[in-house]
């Protein structure tokens, strides 16, 4: 009964959200670096800086398109959340430490590709940047931690991203392959778990991962989307051949969704929306072919994908080993949306879901909804789930005697570590391992905004860059430790 020996228990992070260290150890810039603040409770975006063709400069938000041939620039005057982070680059010793008397066994992270290539197709690696990484999964296993590693995480190299269009160039993907295989070669028994492309279905929704014209272009967007799927299996198949120990997971954002109504037509709706924003990474990334609704609207829309012989074969020699996931929230849909209130989501929006409440940045609570996609992801695909990013960003305060009390965020821990226990003792379902998101304070991808934590560490920086870099334990870091050291069996 309860969790399984061996289960994997942690907490998740990405290089270009943590690392800081912006340019230090040989780094080169990356999409994100060129990213503003925002503040998503008012909700004004993040923005790029970017010099034009005819070399004026214009301001465009985070999710517009950038016209072709703009390039993302770092303006001298201008305050970017990702260039210190919350620097793990110079705190990974204190912070490793903490994961581990937290409990953690498994600690996920993420490479960034800059750190290794700085320009993300340079001849050579950046020793100093392999070194770096080395030198933190033996920590790690020092420290007990199997690091699980994240290849891609929002961090297009910038340069890939200005001069190629980021992934709607081959070039990029070719790029991709020597990058993932140098990390898979050089971290060869340091690594055993890999995640290949971080939350694959939303990547091409916005510029941070390189691509120009993601919304208006189609024929781009698919042509993206199928050399990330490429990139993807090329990875998983170089794991394997290197070790076959590896196991390789993809990384879907896959929240919960309902049809608002019992009208077919919203059920319809629903089953239209999950297709195209979720299953479809899934099938692909499991069964290793596009599912047959792909094919046709691919045939009905004229778009005809640009493929290299072998490319096919590929897909389904690099199946992966495990799927993972992160969830938050779930949507509601409808047939006819703008009849109904609009529900925020991570990099998503359905409709107002009159049952659920939300957190201060609209993102419904809805724990039963991770059972159901552990239940519904279980029952299509029977391989071994991971849950590698969930929780709560919510304004922490910190008390005059420096303590901070989030029990609303122990409340949420709580009650979604109550439903994989649900599903796993229940249901039957086969869960490997649980990595909540930011589990040390750091920069929202979304909003870029420091206010938005989700760490069970706190870590004492502002959205304009004040503050000293400390740490000190939430209220929440005791509760997780308690579940970690007893294996989930003490929750309450
Ligand atoms: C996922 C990402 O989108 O959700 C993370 O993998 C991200 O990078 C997380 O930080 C939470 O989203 P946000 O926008 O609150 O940071």
């Amino acid at each position: 009964m309860g969790f399984p020996k061996g289960f994997l228990w942690g907490g998740a992070t990405a290089a270009n959200q943590y690392e800081g260290g912006y340019l230090s150890g040989g780094k080169g810039l990356a999409v994100a670096d060129t990213l503003t603040g925002g503040d998503g409770i008012h909700n004004i975006p993040r923005k790029f800086i970017v010099e034009m063709p005819d070399g004026t400069r214009k301001t465009f938000g985070g999710r517009d398109e950038i016209p072709a041939g703009a390039k993302a620039i770092v303006d001298p005057d201008t305050y970017y959340p990702s260039h210190v982070a919350t620097d793990f680059y110079h705190h990974w010793k204190e912070d490793l430490a903490l994961f581990a008397e937290m409990g953690f066994n498994v600690y996920r992270l993420s490479i960034n590709w800059t750190r290794i290539f700085p320009n993300g197709d340079d001849a050579e690696p950046n020793e100093e940047g392999l070194k770096f990484y080395e030198d933190v999964f033996k920590e790690c296993h020092r420290l007990g931690m199997e690091p699980l590693v994240t290849i891609y995480h929002f961090d297009c190299p910038l340069h890939l991203a200005n001069e190629y269009d980021g992934w709607v160039s081959r070039h990029t993907l070719e790029a991709f392959k020597v990058y993932a295989k140098t990390i898979l070669t050089r971290y060869k028994g340091l690594v055993k778990y890999w995640l290949t492309i971080n939350e694959i279905n939303i990547n091409t929704n916005f510029m941070m991962n390189g691509v120009h014209e993601h919304i208006s272009n189609k024929k781009n967007a698919e042509q993206c989307r199928w050399h990330l799927f490429v990139g993807s299996a090329y990875a998983v198949k170089t794991a394997h051949e290197i070790d076959p120990e590896n196991k390789v997971g993809l990384m879907i954002a896959h929240g919960a969704s309902y049809p608002y109504s019992c009208n077919p037509e919203d059920v319809f709706a629903e089953i239209e929306s999950s297709h195209e924003g979720k299953w479809f990474y899934g099938d692909v990334q499991v069964r290793g072919y596009y599912p047959a609704w792909k094919v046709k609207q691919l045939e009905r829309e004229g778009i005809e994908i640009q493929k290299e012989p072998g490319e096919d074969e590929l897909l389904k020699e690099g199946v992966v080993d495990f799927y993972s996931f992160s969830y938050y929230s779930s949507q509601a849909v409808a047939a006819h949306p703008e009849e109904h209130g609009v529900s925020e989501g991570n990099q998503t929006r359905g409709v107002k879901n009159p049952y659920l409440e939300a957190s201060e940045w609209g993102w419904t609570i809805d724990p039963l909804g991770l059972r159901i996609n552990l239940n519904q992801i279980y029952d299509r695909y029977q391989i071994p789930m991971m849950i590698v990013e969930n929780g709560l960003g919510a304004i922490d305060k910190v008390e005059e005697d420096g303590s901070i009390n989030d029990d609303y965020r122990i409340d949420y821990m709580r009650k979604h570590i109550k439903v994989m226990k649900d599903a796993i003792e229940i249901d039957g379902v086969d869960l490997m391992g649980y990595t909540p998101w930011g589990c040390i304070d750091l920069v929202s991808a979304g909003t870029g905004e420091m206010r938005k934590r989700y760490g069970f560490i706190y870590v004492n920086m502002d959205d304009d860059g004040n503050g000293d870099l400390s740490r000190s334990r939430k209220k929440s870091f005791y509760y997780m430790q308690k579940v970690y050291k007893s294996n989930g069996e003490d929750i309450d």
